[in-house]
């Protein structure tokens, strides 16, 4: 069965028929067959969005009911969460266990941001006797989404929560490698009671759909989460039609390891920040500046545990999932080849598993890349993949100096007991987001995220992210 668009609260065939195969990346079999948005169904969408907007059936509700909406949306999630985990991680590969904390991430999304939809308050601004002066949040209007294939539920509902609770309306254009939850997720909004055209979904190609949406004259903000390159051109086209964009577009995200941090906290913790997810985390700890005196101790521990990681398909909840792509398989092999060539020595892994049973799928071993320096490719350029370069340094200032030489700036990860070299760093580390004795927390979907740098603009999660999807008015009234 082919899996539709959804346009206007209906599913719907792609204008010309057409379709495109997902596929199973533990396999490499075909898990679904998905209509391919054209053109003109990018039109009916964005139509459907701006008639829905301008029907103020979601924008004009109470906003309350919108957050009890928003809220039913939540609740069905975690209700249905067993099935999206699974499919999440069929067809994105991610372990079930990552998969099933998507869900949960996602849901709360939808939670915080229902809790937000009656509390998106303006200012009263002092202008003296016979003035008011007040300010009112309005919806941007049309949001267009272009989200990745990394993480497809978390990212479409970090997106489309807070622009629905602002009342605008979406049209959400999934990756074509993983495209499945945000179906999924248009199908249970629909069910929970959001108007038809609040959200539509349209899975297709980039330089297809992508572009088309992009570069439509009647959305009014753009939200993308993915290359540089890609994020680069969406801007040029938003910007013909003066659309302002959020742009998340990953980062190369250091971990500063001191030799005084704990070494049993810290050793899982930058672990988990490269090997999640296979490393294909926009935010993944890929750089790991270790201080010389701790170097061979952490990298022992992080070398045992990468042996140790058991690699199989996602829905046998292994340590780590495959790949998405072949495509990808082999920009990851390939950025092991250019580091060894520039000297980096593999401590581990640096190859496809030999395990016959994961053959046809896009299996890579967990790896890592030691005795990197900082200005070698595998230490600038994002890999997105389980691979971990490893940089010594000797002191905080060149800790700082290493961390900060990067076109990124998305994430730091500090591990020290000492708070003035923790303090230092935070203080002086350009990134958005900085973690102390910590990579993460738990979705992060309260704390607003986003880069310094080439990593983006623009932040997403938290209460900041509603300056994407609200515009000011400011009304000044004279009554003396
Ligand atoms: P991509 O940037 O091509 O894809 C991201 C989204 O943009 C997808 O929905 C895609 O369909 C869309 N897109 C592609 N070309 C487009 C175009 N011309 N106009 C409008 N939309 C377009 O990323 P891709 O090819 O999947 O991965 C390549 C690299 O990008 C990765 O190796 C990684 O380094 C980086 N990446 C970063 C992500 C992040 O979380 N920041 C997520 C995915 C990829
Ligand atoms: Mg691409």
């Amino acid at each position: 069965m082919t899996e539709q668009l959804i346009i206007d609260g209906n599913k719907a065939a792609a204008s010309d028929g057409k379709t495109f195969d997902v596929y199973d990346p533990s396999s490499g079999d075909v898990l679904a067959v998905v209509a391919k948005a054209t053109k003109s169904d990018v039109d009916r969408a964005v139509d459907a969005a701006h008639t829905a907007l301008e029907s103020r059936a979601w924008g004009g509700a109470p906003p309350a009911e919108r957050g009890r909406i928003m809220m039913r949306i939540a609740h069905t999630l975690r209700d249905r969460a067993e099935e999206l985990a699974t499919l999440e991680s069929r067809d994105n590969g991610k372990p079930l266990k990552q998969a099933r904390t998507d869900v949960q991430v996602a849901a709360r999304y939808f939670e915080f941001f229902a809790g937000i939809a009656d509390k998106i308050m303006g200012n009263t601004i002092p202008l003296g006797p016979g003035f008011l002066d007040y300010t009112v949040r309005e919806p941007i209007g049309v949001s267009a989404q272009i989200i990745p294939w990394n993480y497809p539920i978390q990212i479409g509902a970090r997106g489309v929560a807070p622009a629905i609770a602002s009342g605008c309306t979406v049209v959400l254009k999934p990756a074509e490698d993983a495209p499945m939850t945000a179906l999924r997720l248009g199908e249970i909004a629909l069910e929970c009671g959001l108007p038809a055209g609040v959200l539509n979904v349209l899975p297709g190609m980039g330089p297809e759909a992508g572009a088309a949406l992009a570069s439509h004259s009647g959305i009014n903000q753009l939200t993308f989460t993915g290359s540089v390159e890609v994020g680069i051109a969406v801007a040029k086209m938003a910007a013909d039609n003066i659309v302002p964009v959020v742009m998340e577009l990953g980062g190369k995200s250091p971990n500063i390891v001191f030799a005084d941090a704990d070494m049993d906290t810290t050793a899982t913790g930058v672990a988990n920040a490269i090997f999640q997810n296979a490393g294909q985390t926009c935010s993944a700890g890929s750089r790991l500046l270790v201080e010389r005196t701790a170097h061979d101790e952490l990298v022992a521990r992080l070398s045992e545990r990468a042996i140790r990681m058991r690699v199989g398909p996602g829905v046998s909840d292994p340590d780590m999932g495959p790949i998405i792509s072949k495509k990808q398989l082999e920009t990851v092999d390939n950025y092991v080849k250019i580091g060894e060539r520039e000297g980096a020595r593999v401590a581990a892994g640096g190859a496809r598993p030999s395990d016959a049973a994961l053959a046809n799928g896009y299996f890579y071993q967990p790896t890592l890349l030691d005795r990197v320096s900082p200005d070698m490719r595998v230490a600038q350029e994002e890999i997105f993949g389980p691979v971990l370069a490893i940089i010594p340094f000797d002191d905080l200032e060149e800790a700082i100096g290493i961390a900060n030489r990067s076109q990124y700036g998305l994430v730091a990860g500090i591990w020290t007991r000492d708070i003035n070299k923790a303090m230092t760093i935070a203080s002086r580390v350009k990134t958005g987001q900085v973690y102390i004795n910590t990579y993460g927390a738990g979705g992060g979907v309260e704390l607003p995220f986003g880069g310094y740098k080439k990593s983006g603009y623009g932040r997403e999660k938290g209460l900041d992210s509603l300056a994407s999807y609200t515009q000011i008015k400011n009304v000044c009234v004279r009554f003396a």
